[in-house]
Formats: C-alpha cells, sequence, structure tokens
C-alpha cells in the first residue's frame, strides 16, 4: 500500500473498496442513531457548517464553553462504540500506536467546509491521527506546524485515508469545499469524515 506524501501527511487513494465502503457507512449510521448528529457553536459562538457526533470512550465536542473531549453526548448518552471496521483501519495504518479513544464523525453538506486549524485538543501528539472520506469529494487543504505560510491541497475522495503522524502530527489542516453531488454512496449527497485519534 502506497501513500502520497504531501508536507509529511500521508495519503492512501482508495484505500477502501466499495463494499468496505458501504460497510462503514452502515457502521456508522448506527452510530448516528445511537448518538445524533449535532451542528455545534465555536467557543467564539459561530454555527459551524458541519454536522458532528463521536464514538468511543471519548467524542470531541465544542460549544460556547470550548473545545473539548467528553464522555458523553450532549444530550446525555454514553458515545457508542468505535465500530470494527473503523477500528480496523486504525490497526492497519497507525501500527504500534495506542488505541484510538475517539472516533469523530463529520457531516458535511452542500456548501460545508472547515476552517485551517490544528488538532491538539489530545494528551499524547506522539500517537497519529487516522482519518478516512466517505462520499463526496472534498478539497482537503495542508498547510504547516506554524501558522500561515505554503499550503498543498488534494481532493480527497470516497474510500481515501490519511494519516496525520510524526513531523506532521500537527500540520494546520482544513477542507475548503466539497463537491456536492460528485458520490453516490450517499443517497442525499455530502460528505462523512471520520477522524479517529488516542485522547489521554
Ligand atoms: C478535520 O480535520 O476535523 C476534518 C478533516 C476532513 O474532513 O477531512
Ligand atoms: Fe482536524
Amino acid at each position: 500500500m502506497t501513500a502520497l506524501v504531501l508536507r509529511g501527511v500521508k495519503v492512501f487513494k482508495g484505500h477502501l473498496s466499495s463494499e468496505q465502503q458501504v460497510d462503514l457507512l452502515d457502521a456508522i449510521r448506527a452510530v448516528a442513531r445511537a448518538a445524533p448528529f449535532c451542528r455545534p457553536v465555536t467557543p467564539g459562538g459561530r454555527q459551524m457548517s458541519v454536522r458532528m457526533t463521536s464514538a468511543g470512550a471519548f467524542g470531541w465536542v465544542t460549544d460556547r464553553t470550548g473545545y473539548r473531549y467528553e464522555r458523553r453526548h450532549p444530550q446525555g448518552m454514553d458515545w457508542p462504540p468505535i465500530p470494527d471496521p473503523v477500528r480496523a483501519i486504525w490497526d492497519e495504518l497507525a501500527p504500534g500506536a495506542r488505541a484510538p479513544e475517539c472516533c469523530l464523525v463529520n457531516y458535511y453538506g452542500e456548501g460545508a467546509r472547515m476552517g485551517l486549524h490544528q488538532d491538539r485538543d489530545e494528551a499524547d501528539f506522539a500517537q497519529p491521527v487516522v482519518s478516512v472520506s466517505l462520499g463526496d469529494a472534498g478539497l482537503f487543504r495542508i498547510g504547516n506546524v506554524e501558522k500561515g505560510g505554503r499550503t498543498e491541497s488534494v481532493w480527497l475522495e470516497s474510500g481515501d485515508a490519511v494519516v496525520l503522524g510524526g513531523a506532521a502530527r500537527l500540520v494546520h489542516h482544513g477542507v475548503d469545499r466539497i463537491r456536492f453531488g460528485s458520490s453516490s454512496l450517499l443517497p442525499d449527497g455530502g460528505r462523512i469524515n471520520l477522524t479517529l485519534r488516542v485522547v489521554t
């Protein structure tokens, strides 16, 4: 399995077969039934365009109080366990890492985007971040560990996986836009991104 390496970020194009994508989507639908998607608000009070839920021991949440991990969904229920097919991707792409404690599920509808940011709410930056794309293509932008400077972009398509690890663990990244309707995996369109992380 060969990765494209962009600014230290490993991009595995076509990592999942279409059967695996369908299985993964079924597993994520079950997660969303147990822990419904929310439209989070940033600490600055802006409503995010992406909808979110999580699986695992922790979920990543944001509201006026700040960005953080929580043991429970904002509505009070436990987060469902990380589905086995999701865990299998982690084991394959992050061999030797600790077990993932959070699978953040992002849903991008038409017009949704995610600004450049670092994943830095975790305690152990020696552990990688693994992300998986399903559904419509998204234009993923990769910057630098420091703010500013040059960036490079790559279209992430359904079944692609990305690893942010080593010197690239803290690079800035974001999703500028999605190509709504470019994939038929989700009947109503949109993009799902799964982000697996060790939290503690
Ligand atoms: C994120 O960085 O939280 C999401 C990345 C993506 O949607 O590909
Ligand atoms: Fe991120």
